[in-house]
């Protein structure tokens, strides 16, 4: 059964703001720090790779590694309005290029999906309680490269959650977001064979990429 927090998922990332993120991104592209993501990603790629976009949102990702050489791309969200969104964005890719959407919560689901070359969860961490649990999952999925942007822990940031989460019990939500300590995320990569090659912020968000160290190495 799923948890109360992934219930209220659905009605955090609903109908109304799949329409709207996907509008914002064929407007006007991926934003800033999803950019920074792609561009410290694109460098480490083989020329054919598979990948994994875990809390996908509507598939901006994905979309834009595809025409970098990504041959399989799986998208697994805990959402099913981002889900059908991302695949309504994903649809203009045919051909040879393998797709796979799946709804869940990728700690209860993740031993059902392959493992791939590269990882992303763009502003997940922060949505989700077991977040190293989360952690440890998406990055044993990924063979190469491990990309994620999540929230600064600073007292703007602090200040902002305490807000939102006050907002969000108020309307009886389960829904919670969290800020998690960079060191931490770190520590925890690092123990499990990850080595940085990109981290930058902004005011709001960290954004950072890792290799498999061994590939590092080479
Ligand atoms: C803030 S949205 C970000 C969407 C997208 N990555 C982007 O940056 O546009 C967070 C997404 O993570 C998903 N999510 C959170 N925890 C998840 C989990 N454990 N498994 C799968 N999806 C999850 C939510 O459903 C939501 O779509």
């Amino acid at each position: 059964m799923p948890c109360a927090h992934c219930i209220d998922i659905e009605k955090e990332f609903d109908r109304k703001t799949a329409r709207r993120d996907l509008k914002r991104y064929r407007r006007r592209g991926p934003r800033k720090t999803t950019r920074w993501l792609l561009e410290a990603v694109k460098p480490l790629l083989p020329e054919a790779f598979t990948h994994l976009d875990i809390g996908g949102g509507v598939g901006i990702i994905p979309a834009e590694l595809i025409p970098a050489g990504a041959r399989a791309v799986y998208l697994v969200d805990a959402s099913s309005a981002y889900l059908n969104a991302a695949q309504e964005n994903l649809s203009r890719f045919n051909g040879a290029i393998q797709k796979m959407f799946r709804h869940g919560d990728f700690l209860e689901i993740h031993q059902e999906i392959p493992a791939v070359d590269v990882v992303t969860l763009d502003r997940v961490i922060c949505c989700y309680p077991h977040a190293k649990d989360l952690i440890v999952a998406s990055s044993q999925h990924a063979r190469r490269i491990y990309g994620l942007v999540y929230p600064r822990k600073n007292w703007m940031m602090k200040l902002f959650v305490i807000a939102a989460n006050t907002y969000l019990k108020l309307r009886q939500s389960a829904f919670r977001v969290y800020l998690h300590d960079p060191t931490s995320v770190q520590n925890l990569l690092a123990e499990h064979g990850w080595t940085p090659q990109f981290m930058d912020r902004t005011l709001i968000w960290r954004v950072e990429v890792y290799q498999r160290a061994r590939e590092a190495a080479l």
